[in-house]
């Protein structure tokens, strides 16, 4: 049998398995180069507004992930629960992704508009308030800390390196659109719902005096979920562009 040569000879065995997977990684690899985009876009989707990317961050600085997913299988009882499956655009400006795989509280993917802010504002200081027998630890601090967002131009032009289509225009107004969307009486509402259409505006912490970091972390859960229209789309295509 010609496998007895390959199984004497070693040197041989390695060069042909070399060969075999490396025939197996170009078949993998080589059409992920040639198609334009590995992810369909969808209407509706946008980059985060400059607050809802501010409460993004201290999501993931907080570590809601190790008990939170944001990830909805395309499972029946997933979806039955959470509504519909996520789609991979719906996480196309997520640096870093927040899909996990754990789940010691609910997926939060589509947790926008699911309670008011209010109720977020109290889950958030304490779960207990709002679900008695909840385990989900308290944050009380965030509705103590001011939101430091005069940083946060020098974000999002780090995040249109990694590909986010921030415009000049976006960065230029990002402490004015944190600004106005806590604030449903600031000026310049309409230029900010210009640019993130569907964002939330209010006093998201129950407290107007002060921006605080709970106003961006409620207005980024507000969010999730809530950009594109299930309603009008369609898998076929005609929603897709
Ligand atoms: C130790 C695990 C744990 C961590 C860490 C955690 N949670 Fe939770 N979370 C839970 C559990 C359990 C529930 C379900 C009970 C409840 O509603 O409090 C929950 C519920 C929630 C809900 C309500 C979801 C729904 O659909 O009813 C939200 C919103 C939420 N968490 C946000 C957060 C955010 C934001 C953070 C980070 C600041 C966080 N959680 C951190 C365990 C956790």
């Amino acid at each position: 049998m010609n496998h007895t040569v390959l199984e004497k000879n070693s040197m041989l065995l390695l060069i042909c398995a070399l060969l075999v997977v490396t025939v197996g990684g170009l078949v993998q690899i080589v059409p992920l180069f040639l198609v334009e985009s590995t992810i369909e876009k969808v209407q509706g989707m946008r980059p985060y507004s400059p607050l809802e990317q501010a409460g993004r961050d201290i999501y993931v600085r907080e570590g809601c992930y190790t008990c939170h997913s944001q990830m909805i299988r395309t499972l029946k009882d997933e979806v039955e629960r959470y509504g519909h499956y996520s789609l991979a655009a719906e996480s196309m400006y997520d640096h870093p992704f927040q899909w996990g795989s754990k789940r010691t509280g609910p997926d939060l993917a589509r947790v926008g508009g699911k309670y008011s802010n209010q109720w977020h504002a109290e889950h958030m200081i304490n779960p207990r308030a709002v679900v008695p027998e909840s385990i989900m630890p308290g944050y009380p601090w965030l509705a103590k800390t001011k939101l430091d967002y005069k940083k946060i131009a020098a974000n999002m032009r780090a995040l249109r390196i990694v590909g986010v289509p921030y415009s000049d225009e976006m960065i230029a107004n990002a402490v004015q659109d944190v600004e106005a969307q806590v604030d449903p009486d600031h000026d310049e509402v309409d230029a900010m719902l210009e640019r993130y259409p569907k964002a939330k505006v209010g006093n998201f912490d129950n407290n107007a005096e002060e921006l605080t970091e709970l106003d961006a972390l409620i207005a980024y859960l507000q969010m999730l979920g809530t950009l594109v229209d299930f309603a009008t789309f369609d898998q076929s295509g005609p929603n897709l562009r």
